[in-house]
């Protein structure tokens, strides 16, 4: 068996691919590790043909939709699964043949209504039903702490106690551990009765997972993060650095337009000498009267370098194929001391 385990801060993703066929599943990929992900395959010589999120994640951003958009291959997740975009959709019970392996699917509701272990050969990929030494937390959206007991005590823990767990998370930099490890030494499974158990999980208290909005918005919807939004506009627009404008400003070379796009407030309180005011909210509306000629060199600008990214990535789309956005913004060119104009005029 091909296998690969690899970790974006506490979040944990497998990479499993059949010897014989070179066939390859992904299990709750990441979006920011994508490209590590079909380099791994690429190296270990096997082709990813399923995408598999085991639950809706609420701390991370998956990154199934993406790579099946990618890969051109379908997504799987339980059917109770909320995402629209999810191709394939399991019930408990059912497999997913994978060349020669089989990839079983218990259905394990509890942190979320669509968490789902995999069985596959010696392991189990448990998801957030359980970690090591710990379990999922059940008071997020579609959690519940008595469906959580009954799937790990009348279920993932009935399996073969030899089985190694592998979990979606561990923020200890643990690998894995065996079912029967966890029956033994994990402190939230010695609370076997079910009401004692609801009432640990009841009262945790946990803080909210960094992030949870957007991954909720993004990993049930299929959207896009803001993340995900700015990378692709820089994938499409050059950039120039602040100390190659800074030599421009000073050189008084009038080839470049460069163009604020901050409100006009911060405008006023200080621009680069020339800039022009385009706040990035009326980009489209004006841009016909304030930049009649698509053939111009643009630089945009703002105060941190994001909006100006995608302002330019606009720009370009539109067909000012010359627009390039500043790499970093009006606080790291003020800081630098750089050239300074204030007011209303450029
Ligand atoms: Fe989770």
């Amino acid at each position: 068996m091909v296998f690969e385990q690899i970790a974006t801060g506490g979040c944990q993703s497998y990479l499993i691919g059949c010897d014989d066929t070179c066939a390859a599943a992904l299990i709750d990929p990441e979006l920011s590790q994508i490209d590590h992900y079909i380099a791994l395959a690429s190296r270990d010589g096997v082709r990813i043909r399923y995408l598999i999120d085991t639950h809706t994640h609420a701390d991370h951003f998956s990154a199934t939709k993406e790579l099946a958009r990618q890969l051109n291959v379908p997504v799987i997740m339980h059917r109770a699964s909320p995402a629209p975009f999810v191709d394939m959709r399991l019930a408990d019970g059912e497999m997913v043949v994978l060349g020669k392996l089989r990839l079983q699917v218990l259905h394990t509701p509890g942190h979320t209504a669509d968490s789902m272990c995999l069985q596959v050969g010696d392991r189990v990929f448990t998801g957030d039903t359980l970690l090591i030494g710990g379990t999922g937390r059940t008071d997020l959206p579609s959690g519940n702490p008595e469906s959580l007991h009954d799937s790990l005590f009348n279920k993932l823990l009935k399996l073969d106690p030899a089985l190694k767990v592998y979990p979606a998370h561990d923020y200890k930099g643990r690998s894995h551990s065996t079912l029967g490890d966890e029956l033994a030494s994990n402190p939230r499974l010695q609370k076997r009765e079910r009401a004692d158990f609801v009432e640990m999980m009841r009262t945790l208290n946990l803080t909210m997972p960094t992030h949870i909005t957007e991954a909720l918005r993004t990993n049930m919807s299929g959207g896009k993060t803001v993340a995900h939004l700015l990378a692709a506009a820089t994938a499409t627009v050059p950039f120039m650095s602040l100390g190659e404008l800074k030599a421009r400003v000073e050189a008084k070379e009038d080839d470049l337009i460069v163009l604020d796009v901050r409100e006009r407030d911060a405008y006023e309180g200080g621009h680069v000498p020339g800039a022009r005011l385009l706040p990035r909210g009326q980009l489209e509306l004006r841009v016909n009267t304030e930049l009649p000629d698509p053939t111009r060199r643009i630089l945009t600008c703002c105060e941190l370098g994001y909006i100006s990214t995608l302002a330019a990535a606009t720009l370009r789309e539109m067909g000012f194929l010359h627009a390039v956005a500043l790499d970093g913004g009006m606080k790291a060119w003020r800081e630098s001391g750089y050239p300074l104009t204030t007011g209303r005029d450029p």
